[in-house]
C-alpha cells in the first residue's frame, strides 16, 4: 500500500480486523500521521508494565522515591485535610498501576475510620491484581475493587453518595496526568469532576520543573531501562499485529522541550527503512533519523498544577512537597461551576 498524499483513497488497513482493535487503531492512527506519534499506553502490555517498575526503582528515576517520601512524611496530615469536617471516605484511584505507595495514604485513612472501601482503575490487569494481592495482605479489614479499563472512560458507578458525613477522595498521582497535552489533561480532569459531587476530593501528584541534568537522567538512565522500556513498544507491535520492526535499528531519545514543558521520548529510525505491518495490512517508511514521538511527561509549577486543576472544576486548598520541591502533591475540592451547571444537584 502506498503512504503518499493521495488522502482521498481510503487506506485498506482499516478494513483488517485487527485495525478496529484499540491496539491495532492506534497504530494505525499514530504511525500513518505526520510526525509519527504512538500513544504511551501502547507501553504497558505486561513486559512494558514490568519494566516501568523496574524505572520506579532506578538510582536516576526520582519521581516515585520523592513522592513516597512526601506520603511517608505527610499521610497523616493529607488525609486529615481531605477528611476536613470529619467526612468519612471513599478512596478511588486512577491508574492505580501495582498502588505501592497507596499503601501509606491507605493506612493514614483506616487510622481515621475503621471501614474504608478502595477503588482501583488500571488499563493492566496483571498490575491491579499485584495491588490487590499486596494491599489485602497488608490491610485485612480494607474493601477492595479493582476495575480494567481506561479511566479516560469514566470512573465506573461510584460508591458512596456524597454527604454532609462522607466523601469521596480521587487519587491520580504517579505524574499520570504528565501524559496528557494541556486540553486532554484540562478535559480529563472535567470528566472525572462531572463524575463527583460538590466537596469531593483529588489529591494530584505531579512532577515539578528543575535543573535539566538530573530531568534527562531520569528519562535516559544508565542501566538503559528507559530504552529497554520506549522500544518495547515495537516489540509489542510486532507480536501483537505481526509487523517486522528491527529494535536495532531504532534508538531511545529523550529531551526537554522547554516550550511546552515536557520531556518527550522518541524512537529514532537510525537509517531509511519501511516496515511492514501486515495485521494492518501497512507499509512504513521511515527516513534516517525520523522519529516516531512515543511519549511526552509534562513538567509543573505550582501556579501551573493550580490553573490546571482550577480549570478542570477543582481548587486546590493543600499541597506538599519535598525539600528539593521536586515534585507536588496537590489537595483539591470539587467546586460548583456557575457555568456548566455542574455540580448543581438536580435534587438540591
Ligand atoms: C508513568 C507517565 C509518570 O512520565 O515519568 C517513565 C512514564 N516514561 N519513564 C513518566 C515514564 C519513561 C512516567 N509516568
Amino acid at each position: 500500500m502506498s503512504l503518499g498524499n493521495s488522502s482521498a483513497v481510503m487506506p485498506a488497513a482499516e478494513h483488517t480486523a485487527a485495525a478496529q482493535t484499540p491496539v491495532g487503531a492506534e497504530v494505525l492512527r499514530g504511525l500513518t500521521s505526520e510526525p509519527k506519534t504512538l500513544s504511551p499506553w501502547l507501553f504497558y502490555d505486561e513486559r512494558g508494565s514490568r519494566l516501568f517498575e523496574q524505572i520506579t526503582e532506578l538510582p536516576e528515576y526520582y519521581l516515585t522515591r520523592t513522592e513516597r517520601g512526601i506520603f511517608a512524611t505527610h499521610a497523616p496530615a493529607i488525609l486529615a485535610a481531605a477528611a476536613a469536617g470529619g467526612a468519612r471516605l471513599t478512596i478511588i484511584e486512577l491508574g492505580a498501576g501495582t498502588a505501592s505507595k497507596t499503601g501509606l495514604l491507605l493506612r493514614s485513612a483506616l487510622a481515621r475510620q475503621p471501614r474504608l472501601t478502595y477503588r482501583a482503575i488500571d488499563v493492566s490487569g496483571s498490575a491491579l491484581k499485584a495491588a490487590r494481592e499486596s494491599l489485602a495482605q497488608k490491610f485485612p479489614t480494607l474493601s477492595i475493587e479493582t476495575r480494567v479499563g481506561d479511566y479516560t472512560d469514566g470512573l465506573g458507578h461510584l460508591p458512596c453518595e456524597t454527604s454532609a458525613t462522607s466523601r469521596r477522595l480521587v487519587l491520580y498521582i504517579g505524574s499520570s496526568i504528565g501524559n496528557f497535552d494541556p486540553a486532554d489533561a484540562r478535559e480529563l480532569l472535567s470528566g472525572v469532576r462531572g463524575q463527583l459531587s460538590p466537596g469531593d476530593r483529588i489529591l494530584l501528584g505531579v512532577d515539578h520543573v528543575k535543573p535539566l541534568t538530573p530531568l534527562l537522567a531520569a528519562y535516559t538512565d544508565s542501566g538503559g531501562v528507559t530504552a529497554a522500556f520506549n522500544l518495547n513498544v515495537l516489540t509489542r507491535i510486532n507480536r501483537e499485529l505481526g509487523a517486522n520492526f528491527r529494535l536495532e535499528r531504532f534508538q531511545h531519545l529523550a529531551r526537554f522541550n522547554p516550550e511546552s514543558s515536557r520531556i518527550e521520548m522518541h524512537l529514532v529510525s537510525t537509517r531509511a527503512q519501511q516496515v511492514a505491518i501486515p495485521g494492518l495490512d501497512l507499509e512504513v517508511e521511515f527516513s534516517a533519523g525520523e522519529t516516531i514521538h512515543t511519549e511526552n511527561s509534562y513538567k509543573f509549577t505550582p501556579e501551573s498544577a493550580t490553573a490546571l486543576l482550577a480549570d478542570g472544576g477543582f481548587s486546590v486548598t493543600h499541597s506538599w512537597t519535598d525539600p528539593q520541591r521536586w515534585f507536588g502533591v496537590y489537595l483539591a475540592t470539587a467546586v460548583q461551576d456557575s457555568r456548566t451547571g455542574i455540580g448543581l444537584r438536580s435534587d438540591g
